[in-house]
């Protein structure tokens, strides 16, 4: 009841929000930015309700992993997770041909904007799936989207359960090309939440695999990011 009452005040309240959003949007397309300032805006575009857009990232971490993914030339980038589109909107800055952002959220009201995050000029077209990414038929709609072409880096973001975390890997690896990446964010063992397990999966990762680590503080509270090699004969396929 709760809920659904705040969600009816988000839809309310709707117009005025996007109306805010775009303002932004203008304001961040303005002008072309370096990396950093791309990272910044994901941490500080602002907004409210449905349509305010941030990303929860520790800003030397997510600023190293766009960099890996910015050396890999990307055309496609494929994310489980959108969240509030923080993270979507740098995708967007990297990628020349396509994102693909997946959550189990739906997503209408976010679509006009969340689409329109590629820079002036850019070619890349920005793609939102809403829906369970351990569903068959959701991983068959993300197939579909790609229609053969693989990605070159895949952004796991999405359920933070070590079987969720463990079932995305072992379902989307396969459209990773050779060379490409995947990445996992809050790989650290300290984490706030017990539900954030993405260590047990990336402890397993970490031997059988071209792997870097991105943590700001060996110390922190949450967060980290790995990254892994996808190799030639593909990402290897964890024993049961
Ligand atoms: C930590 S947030 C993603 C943050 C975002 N990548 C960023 O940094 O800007 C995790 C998101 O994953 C979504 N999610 C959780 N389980 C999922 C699932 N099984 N399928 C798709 N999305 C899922 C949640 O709804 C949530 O919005």
């Amino acid at each position: 009841m709760k809920s659904s009452l705040k969600r009816l005040g988000r839809v309310l309240r709707q117009p005025l929000n996007a109306r805010f959003a775009f303002k932004r949007l203008k304001e961040y397309h303005a002008k072309s930015h370096g990396l950093e300032e791309v990272v910044n805006w994901a941490m500080n575009f602002g907004g409210n309700g449905l349509m305010r857009v941030k990303t929860l990232q520790i800003p030397s971490e997510i600023t190293r992993l766009a960099k890996s993914v910015q050396a890999l030339n990307p055309k496609i980038i494929l994310e489980i997770g959108t969240a509030s589109g923080g993270t979507c909107l740098i995708w967007s800055n990297l990628a020349s041909e396509r994102v693909i952002t997946c959550d189990l959220k739906e997503m209408t009201f976010q679509q006009p904007l969340f689409t329109q995050f590629p820079p002036p000029g850019s070619n890349c077209k920005v793609t939102l799936l809403s829906g369970d990414s351990h569903s068959p038929d959701f991983k068959s709609r993300v197939a579909k989207e790609l229609d053969g072409q693989k990605v070159d880096f895949l952004f796991i973001d999405g359920d933070h359960t070590e079987r969720g975390v463990t079932a995305d890997y072992h379902d989307y690896k396969e459209f990773v090309r050779p060379g490409g990446l995947i990445a996992f964010h809050d790989i650290v063992e300290n984490q706030p939440l017990p539900t954030n397990q993405v260590f047990h999966l990336w402890k397993r990762l970490k031997p059988l695999a071209e792997v870097e680590e991105f943590v700001n503080d060996p110390n922190q509270k949450g967060f980290g990011i790995g990254i892994l090699r996808v190799a030639e004969q593909g990402a290897p396929t964890l024993p049961a």
